[in-house]
């Protein structure tokens, strides 16, 4: 990997932490908090996280990945478009405390397999 790809790689991380942050807040409370990003900050959180996950791909794809690294990704990409849509379905605070709490519960245990998935592509693409 090169510097810049693994910066890229930390603004995805942050990314991620900012979005996901509020849904595992809400799964391992057990709902009795209920935090909702600003709209604004959701939609440029999302777009980031989008555009920087698609560049890790291209760039893992240069450096030629194993069978099953598709398939993963593919199933990671549908999670991660899971809770997206949550995450910009709970910002901006219109929706009840009770609808923001079940949408974020589902969304976190979605990041959980997202961020093992991501593990597992990782070891996939730097195995030797
Ligand atoms: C909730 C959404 C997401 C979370 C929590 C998340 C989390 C992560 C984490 C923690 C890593 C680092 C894995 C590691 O190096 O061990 C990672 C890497 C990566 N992410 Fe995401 N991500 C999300 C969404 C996305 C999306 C939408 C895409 C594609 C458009 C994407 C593509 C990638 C790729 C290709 C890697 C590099 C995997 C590798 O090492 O080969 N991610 N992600």
């Amino acid at each position: 990997m090169t510097l810049s790809s693994s910066l890229i790689l930390g603004v995805h991380i942050v990314m991620a932490m900012l979005l996901a942050g509020g849904a595992l807040a809400v799964l391992f409370s057990g709902g009795t908090t209920s935090p909702a990003l600003p709209r604004q900050t959701a939609v440029i959180g999302i777009i980031l996280l989008l555009t920087t996950g698609i560049n890790n791909f291209i760039s893992r794809l240069g450096t030629g990945v194993p069978k099953g690294y598709h398939m993963w990704f593919g199933i990671k990409f549908l999670l991660a478009l899971h809770v997206v849509t949550m995450i910009y379905l709970v910002s901006g605070g219109k929706l009840s405390d009770e609808k923001r709490i079940r949408l974020l519960k589902g969304a976190g245990a979605s990041v959980i397999a997202v961020v093992l998935i991501s593990v597992y592509l990782n070891f996939l693409a730097t195995r030797g």
